[in-house]
């Protein structure tokens, strides 16, 4: 396979059976030329392991934040958000954001939580990890109310279409695609990442879950975003050479804390 020079934008190799296996999870990932990755924080509790996986490797970055699914964990107060995201491996807040799927009834704390996000990123001036499912208008509503055009950052995972996606990039955001685009029965996804600008498309594996087609239902590990970066590039009818450059400099222009370093492709 062609040596390519990707950048894995989201995932949670912290998490089992991940970070059981994880120098072999690693060394998959080096010889698939996936050259860096971006391991998403998704409370404060399991934030020591995140950094630590940054500190320990100069091609994993970190992210600090509380996800809009997390229940039993501590609350994050804005203040805590911007001191964890001094540490120098910290190059975003997140992932946070509004999911009306998976939680139902009153969902003032996930909003209120949100929020709390967007003011510690435009305080120590990072950009946003947004999660957003089934409530595309709310989430748009609080990214304007509390200025998040400021910071920008990336729609991740991103599942809806293509009036939501305009909107996000209107408000600086970058559009994140996951294994998801490969799947049978998500043609109009699929339209809509035909249409993104290519200075705005990232890609990535959220894994371990969502792995792509052909290793759908399987545990999901940054050696596949190179299927998410072969789907795309067939889309956009470009080869996927060009679409594995244009998402890491995209990665790194939007991500401005993370630093580059050798990557001699597997
Ligand atoms: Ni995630």
């Amino acid at each position: 396979m062609t040596a390519l020079n990707l950048v894995d934008s989201h995932c949670h190799i912290n998490f089992e059976p991940l970070s059981t296996d994880l120098e072999a999870v690693l060394a998959r990932a080096r010889d698939s030329g996936i050259a860096y990755m971006l391991c998403v924080g998704v409370n404060l509790e399991d934030f020591p392991q995140v950094r630590e996986l940054a500190h320990s490797h100069e091609h994993i970055f970190a992210s600090v934040g509380v996800h809009p699914n997390e229940r039993d964990g501590r609350e994050p107060k804005p203040e805590e958000l911007v001191a964890l995201a001094q540490d120098p491996r910290v190059v975003a807040i997140g992932e946070t954001g509004l999911d009306y799927y998976r939680c139902d009834g009153e969902l003032g704390w996930q909003q209120e939580r949100f929020r709390c996000h967007i003011r510690a990123a435009k305080t120590c001036a990072k950009p946003l990890i947004i999660h957003m499912r089934d409530a595309g208008a709310d989430t748009l509503k609080i990214m304007r109310e509390e200025g998040a055009k400021e910071v920008g950052g990336v729609m991740h995972c991103f599942t809806a279409g293509w009036d939501l996606a305009r909107e996000a990039m209107a408000l600086n955001f970058h559009i994140s695609f996951s294994g998801i685009i490969t799947f049978k029965n998500a043609a109009a996804l699929r339209e809509v990442a035909r249409r993104v600008p290519a200075e705005r498309l990232l890609v990535e594996t959220d894994a371990p879950y969502l792995a792509p087609v052909p290793y759908r239902g399987k545990t999901n590990e940054p050696a596949f975003v190179r299927y998410v970066a072969q789907c795309l590039a067939e889309l956009r009818e470009c080869p996927v050479e060009t679409l594995a450059d244009q998402t890491t400099s995209n990665f790194f222009s939007l991500f401005s804390r993370a630093k580059r370093v050798d990557f001699v492709p597997g």
